[in-house]
């Protein structure tokens, strides 16, 4: 795929809709999709373009984690890649430019709770798994995972 054909960009909570919904919450209302904190003005959405399709998108939240010390910490949610783009290093552009985003905003630790099946995405972009893995209802074991900028 041509790399120049991508344009990536801060976008607004309902854009990151269009790929939230059947990635991460597929059969169920678009009111599954909205996030707590979606729309504050520090909360940062990305997402990633094809010919001004969003195919890709993530999401940081200034959420604190009690077992975070560091008081500059983000807490990523929402990544997720349209499944016909997967595989193709899209996940990893979208959430690398958020990184350097927060980076520039003096943001020195990002934490998520992952999906078990999404931990060695994190793994290969610098995350590493910390504590015990837990279950959310209907979705399954997930693991919280950091890393430093
Ligand atoms: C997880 C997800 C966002 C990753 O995006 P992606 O565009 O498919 O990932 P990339 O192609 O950028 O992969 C980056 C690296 O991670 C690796 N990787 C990605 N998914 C992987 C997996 N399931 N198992 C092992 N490695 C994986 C890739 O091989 C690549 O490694 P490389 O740099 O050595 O080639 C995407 O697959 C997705 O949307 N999955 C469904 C939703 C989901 O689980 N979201 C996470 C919720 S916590």
């Amino acid at each position: 795929m041509n790399p120049s054909k991508f344009q990536i960009k801060q976008i607004s909570a309902q854009e990151t809709y269009k790929v939230r919904l059947p990635v991460l919450r597929p059969g169920k209302p678009v009111t599954s999709c909205i996030f707590e904190g979606d729309d504050l003005e520090s909360t940062i959405h990305i997402g990633i373009y094809l010919e001004d399709s969003t195919i890709g998108i993530c999401s940081f939240f200034k959420n604190k984690h009690p077992l975070i010390l560091d008081k500059q910490q983000y807490q990523l949610r929402g990544m997720a890649v349209l499944e016909a783009y997967q595989g193709m290093g899209i996940g990893n552009k979208v959430l690398h430019y958020g990184e350097a985003l927060l980076q520039s905003q003096n943001i020195t630790t990002i934490w998520c709770n992952a999906r078990k099946v999404a931990t060695p995405f994190y793994e290969k972009c610098g995350y590493q798994i910390f504590g015990k893995p837990f279950n959310i209802p209907d979705i399954g074991t997930h693991y919280t995972m950091q890393k430093l900028l």
